[in-house]
Formats: structure tokens, sequence, C-alpha cells
């Protein structure tokens, strides 16, 4: 396959030279295989297919200043898929099985790792699905694990935008003790019909409530929620929502910072309370929030001035995005170089 115009790489799939796979059987991970096929062979009772038995993971290489490749904490990914698979009653796949995948994968395509200075990156997908045949509703015995990379353009072509959202009172994503908290597919599923909403309404994505009493904020769509109070970042603890490692990192950034941070229920009206406020996760790293709508409230709350992202929300991006891309020193020990 010939390199892509990086300049013009969109957000979305892009066929590459490999992927890896490697599958469990009678109680096993066997080798890792090498592929250059798009496609896979899948057993019509597989039960990825019908029991939803399926979790992903997604992270990002980058080319750093450098000139080498390094991965952003690679070992998070491979403990929540971990966490994943233990929740629909998968079998996981070892850190050490993970490791290999990831850094086989993004080694054989390295060709395809946009170039520093670009904002394009090469996302990994690692995905486990169950692929034994079964009828009965059961764990499979039988498990795929696949990864596949894509070069994707950056988030926001011309520079980080502030969006609008909106919040969802009427769809849940996710139950309180269900399976948020796991990157499965019927998540992700279950959030459509939000966000196919909001979309049509003008808004970049529907942010969901805590679904047992609608008072807490959960997530903005596929990312989490943070918002800036004086010098502190705020955060929601939910046990339904994905635990964001680009959260966590601007956590620990935050508090470098000299800033305080607090994990914990954020009611919907403390969104009038917020200088500014912010959706993080792997795509974007930070999406600014502009205005949040809460249309059962008619209440529009407002987060930019002159429709900037706010200065703390700017300083943690560019930290962040600095010691991705080797700009800055990695001082927390997040970045792997893929020899
Ligand atoms: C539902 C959901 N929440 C949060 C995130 C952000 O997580 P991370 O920062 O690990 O990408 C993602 C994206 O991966 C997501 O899909």
């Amino acid at each position: 396959m010939e390199t892509p115009d990086w300049k013009n790489l969109p957000f979305g799939y892009i066929r590459t030279d490999y992927n890896v796979r490697c599958q469990y059987k009678d109680g096993k991970w066997g080798k890792l295989e090498v592929s250059s096929s798009e496609y896979v062979q899948i057993h019509i009772a597989a039960s990825g297919l019908h029991y939803g038995q399926e979790a992903f993971e997604g992270l990002k290489a980058y080319m750093c200043k450098d000139g080498k490749i390094r991965l952003f904490r690679w070992e998070e990914n491979a403990r929540r898929l971990m966490l994943s698979a233990e929740g629909i009653k998968m079998a996981p796949v070892p850190v050490d099985l993970f490791r290999e995948a990831i850094f086989t994968a993004v080694s054989l395509n390295k060709k395809f790792v946009p170039p520093y200075g670009s904002g394009a990156t090469l996302y990994i997908r690692p995905l486990l699905y169950g692929s034994g045949a079964e009828v009965g509703v059961k764990p499979s015995s039988e498990y795929t694990f696949i990864v596949f990379v894509t070069p994707v353009g950056p988030y926001f072509k011309g520079g980080v935008k502030p969006v609008d959202m909106l919040i969802c009172r009427d769809v849940d994503r996710a139950a309180p003790l269900g399976t948020g908290i796991y990157k499965v597919g019927g998540n992700y599923a279950a959030s459509l019909r939000a966000q196919i909403a909001a979309k049509e309404g003008g808004y970049s994505t529907a942010i969901f409530l805590d679904a047992k009493e609608k008072k807490y904020i959960d997530e903005c769509g596929p990312a989490n929620f943070f918002g800036i109070k004086g010098d502190t970042y705020v955060t929601p603890k939910s046990e339904s929502i994905l635990r964001s490692i680009t959260n966590m990192s601007l956590i620990s950034l935050a508090e470098k910072m000299g800033m305080k941070t607090e994990r914990r229920r954020v009611p919907v009206e403390e969104l009038s309370t917020f200088s500014e406020a912010g959706a993080c996760g792997t795509a974007a790293v930070i999406s600014p929030i502009r205005k949040i709508f809460d249309p059962e409230k008619n209440i529009t709350y407002e987060f930019c001035k002159d429709g900037k992202p706010g200065d703390t929300t700017m300083r943690l991006y560019n930290k962040l995005v600095g010691i991705q891309n080797g700009d800055e020193p990695d001082d927390f020990g997040w970045m792997t170089e893929v020899k």
C-alpha cells in the first residue's frame, strides 16, 4: 500500500499492510499470527455475534520529535482490556500477549505512522471477541484477539475548537451495576440513539446522566467529563463510566501544575459553577465545551469566553499533547518506544 496523503487524512479507517491475530482454544492462547487480510472468518453461531461477547481498546502511536515512534500508557489499555474481558466473562488477554500484539502491529506498519508535526497519529485498535459456537447463553470456550492499526487525521482540523453538548435524559448508555466501566460494544450500540439525536439537534454529542437518579453527570458520549472551578479539576465518579486513561493523565498533570483535583459525583446544577469544561479521551485528548443545553430545564450552561477554550484547559491540553509528541519531557514515564 502507498502511504496516505498526511495533510488530508480523515478521522476514519484507512487500510494498512498488516494486522495481527491470536486464537484462544482448549484453555490457552495460541501463537500470534500476522495477516494482510482485512477480513475474518467467523462461525455463524459465535458468541461475539449473538450475545455481545466483545470488547475493544483504543490507543495511539506517535511519531515524536526525535524521529522515534512511541506509544502512550499502553499498559493501562492492557489492564482495561483484562477488566472488560472479566466483566463479560471472556478469556483475558495476558499483558505479554497484548504487548507483543500491539508492538508487532505498529512495527509492521511503521510507514503508516504520520509524521511529527502533522497532528495525525496511528490509531491502534485491539479487539477481543467470543468466536466459539454457542446457542445457549453462556460464555464461549474460544476467543479471537486481533490488533489492527489505521492512521487518523487530527480530531480538530485547524486547531482545537469548543463544541456544544446536549444533556440526555431519555436514553441510558449503561446501568449502574451494568457494563458501563467495561469497553464493550454493547455500551456503544446503546448510546447511538442519544448520539444521533444530539447530532441532529446540532450538538457534537450527548451527555449521559447517572441512570438511577438522573441527577449526576456520567459521561460525554465516548469521552469523560471534567470541569474547572477556581484551581480545582473536577471529574465525575461513577460506576457506569469508562475509566478514561486521558482523564487519569490530566488529573496527574493538573496535580503537578499545583491544582487540586476531585473525583466525585457532579450534580447537573453544578455546571453553572464551572468556568471551563471539557470532554477527554484518546481521540481528541480534550474537546473544550462551549455550552451545554439541558432541554428539560431549558437551561444553557456556557463555558467559553469569546468562543475560545479556557486557559487551564489549553494548558492541560498542550502539556499532554507535548508529552505524547516528545516536545515535553516524559516525567511520568508514560511513553514507550517502538523499536
Ligand atoms: C465511553 C468512553 N468514555 C471515555 C473514553 C475515553 O477513554 P480514554 O481516555 O482511555 O481514551 C472513551 C474512549 O476511549 C470512551 O469510549
